[in-house]
């Protein structure tokens, strides 16, 4: 999985989940543009990685707004002279019920969860298609876009459409060997100051009810990226990789 000389954008790169898919990507060999609307976190991913002396570069981006989605890629290109790699990381959640959730709620999630995975994806299309060597997007959703949960209805709704969104556009770049796929992580517990955990109570049920018996890691969920960027995947294309202990696996499961 030697991923040296390609250029990765990693939204939502700058903490939790996205940050460990970033130092993946890096310790292949990947130069790492972290695509962020938190500009101190994303400093201190970029200082962590530098460290290290990998090479990364901080792009401020929203990616619910087209014009800066724009200048992110061309950003991206100008600094680094291609992009090969998109990882549709950035995300956003809720918890509240239908009944409570309000029109601005549900905008906000659909914004980043959905419509921000297709301004890039299409951004960074356009690139890929130009430069000839084909890519690879990797969107990042959630067992919540398969197992529906209460007081999350427009989070897993934007999953759910993120994974009929990865198979469609799998089929249309499949030709210019793009690839498209999607990483769904279950519950995965990380040290970010922006994310709160669920309760206790939840992650208990989540183990219950996860046939290998524990949580994720956001290093599970990056070495799943990793592969699905790689050359040893390129056959791959249209897949979600549901990376979380087996939880969407079924209903139910005895362990004894
Ligand atoms: N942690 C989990 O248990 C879990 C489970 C399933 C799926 N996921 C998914 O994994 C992804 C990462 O989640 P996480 O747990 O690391 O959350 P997180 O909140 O720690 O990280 C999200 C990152 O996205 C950035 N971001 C938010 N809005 C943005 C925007 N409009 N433009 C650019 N960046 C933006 C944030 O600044 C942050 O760096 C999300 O898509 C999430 O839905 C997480």
């Amino acid at each position: 999985m030697d991923l040296d000389g390609k250029v990765a954008v990693v939204t939502g790169g700058a903490s939790g989940i996205g940050r460990a898919i970033a130092t993946a990507l890096a310790i292949r060999g990947a130069t790492i543009a972290i695509a962020d609307v938190d500009q101190s976190l994303a400093m201190e991913t970029s200082q962590a990685l530098e460290a290290e002396d990998y090479v990364t570069g901080i792009f401020m981006c929203d990616v619910s707004d087209k014009a800066q989605v724009e200048r992110l890629f061309n950003g991206v290109v100008t600094t680094y002279g291609h992009v090969d790699i998109l990882v549709n990381n950035a995300g956003k959640g809720h918890n509240s019920k239908v009944i409570d959730l309000t029109e601005q709620e549900w905008d906000a999630v659909l914004a980043v969860n959905l419509k921000g995975a297709f301004l890039c994806s299409q951004a960074a299309a356009k690139k890929m298609m130009e430069q000839g060597k084909g890519g690879r997007i990797i969107n990042i959703t959630s067992t919540a876009g398969e197992n529906a949960r209460v007081n999350s209805a427009a989070y897993s709704a934007s999953k759910a459409g993120l994974i009929q969104f990865t198979r469609t556009l799998a089929m249309e770049l499949g030709a210019d060997g793009i690839t498209v796929n999607a990483v769904g992580p279950g519950l995965t517990l990380h040290e970010s100051p922006i994310w709160t955990p669920p309760s206790k109570a939840y992650q208990k049920a989540f183990i219950e009810q996860t046939p290998i018996g524990r949580t994720g890691t956001p290093q599970d969920v990056a070495q799943a990226v990793t592969f699905l960027a790689s050359d040893e995947a390129a056959y791959i294309t249209g897949q979600t990789i549901f990376v979380d202990g087996g939880y969407s696996s079924g209903k139910f499961s005895v362990r004894d």
